[in-house]
């Protein structure tokens, strides 16, 4: 007989209460109010040790989480009705799909790194404005999907970026897929992420809901292959070398300059130089659908996991 798993042995809650969403659509001026960059190394969790999160650490990655912890802040403030998140780990092979289910539940665990994350999952989607999304990317021209399986197995960089941002879970999600794979895919093609955007801003103002959008991302993107016997041994956390940085500071001079449009010409060369995770197009789609706005982006943090350069970046639109 096979031995029981020691990562797979976890059942989805049955009755947990989730957080109870704020009801919509009230209060403000409708549309997206600001944008973050929210990168999703489960490192980053596992560090935190909430509870929901299954493995236990003594820390580390701390100058990330204190940026994180300026950006939950921001988010208090900003009272959105909507958190719409785009994340490069739920890979789909035809079109874009929005998850429509209302109250997803279940355990998250990085395929990766599942000694690092296994996290217990239960929030309520924005249906509405998730199937509006898909309406709007169709009208446009787009292959649009609505994921209405309620056993959907809810991906790590999903997971993680949202519980970084907002860990009471009690603001309404919706989730978009990532069509464009990054790991097979050199050249990203931008334009359908960017059509994404338009269809997302068009849904989010047709449906009255003002909505922080989220693009889950490292920047750039070469890595350790072995991991230290503590994987939270800051000792050896670096970037991975000085020409990743390098790029990495190019892209966040240009964001902290609020120079946009040159920043979306210097996108492609980031990311041929460093292997940069924007390939899979979050940042591209969340600036679009904000209209690449002329505005100083604030750099929360920068920081390396396992190597990979890593920025949380906020752009308030109001
Ligand atoms: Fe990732």
């Amino acid at each position: 007989m096979a031995r029981p798993s020691r990562v797979f042995h976890l059942e989805p809650p049955q009755s947990r209460t989730a957080a109870k969403p704020r009801a919509t659509g009230g209060g403000g001026k409708a549309g997206i109010i600001a944008g973050f960059l929210a990168p999703h190394p489960p490192h980053l969790i596992y560090a935190e040790n909430p509870a929901n999160n299954e493995p236990r650490s003594h820390g580390g990655w701390e100058t990330l989480r204190w940026g994180y912890e300026a950006a939950r802040k921001r988010l208090r403030e900003l009272k959105p009705d909507v958190i719409v998140v785009q994340a490069s780990h739920w890979i789909t092979a035809v079109g874009h799909h929005v998850n429509c289910v209302e109250n997803p539940k279940g355990v998250s665990v990085d395929p990766i790194f599942p000694h690092l994350f296994r996290y217990t999952f239960d929030f309520h989607t924005d249906v509405e404005l998730a199937e509006a999304v898909v309406a709007e990317g169709k009208s446009l021209g787009l292959t649009m999907g609505a994921m209405r399986h309620p056993g959907l197995r809810v991906d790590y960089g999903t997971i993680s970026a949202l519980h970084l941002l907002n860990p009471a879970w009690d603001i309404p999600v919706v989730s978009l897929s990532a069509n464009n794979n990054p790991y097979f895919f050199a050249d990203a093609d931008m334009g359908e992420m960017e059509t994404l955007g338009e269809a997302t801003r068009r849904a989010i103002e047709g449906t009255g809901r003002r909505a922080v959008i989220v693009a889950s991302n490292s920047l750039s993107h070469l890595h350790w292959d072995v991991e230290p016997d503590v994987p939270e041994d800051m000792a050896r956390e670096h970037i991975y070398n000085d020409h990743q940085y390098r790029w990495d500071m190019k892209l966040l001079e240009l964001i902290r300059a609020g120079r946009t449009a040159e920043l979306r010409r210097f996108i492609p060369e980031h990311i041929e130089a460093t292997a940069a995770e924007i390939k899979t197009g979050s940042l591209n789609w969340m600036l679009a659908a904000m209209g690449w706005p002329e505005v100083p982006g604030i750099v929360h943090a920068y920081g390396s996991v396992i190597g990979t350069g890593n920025a949380i970046v906020e752009w308030n639109m109001a």
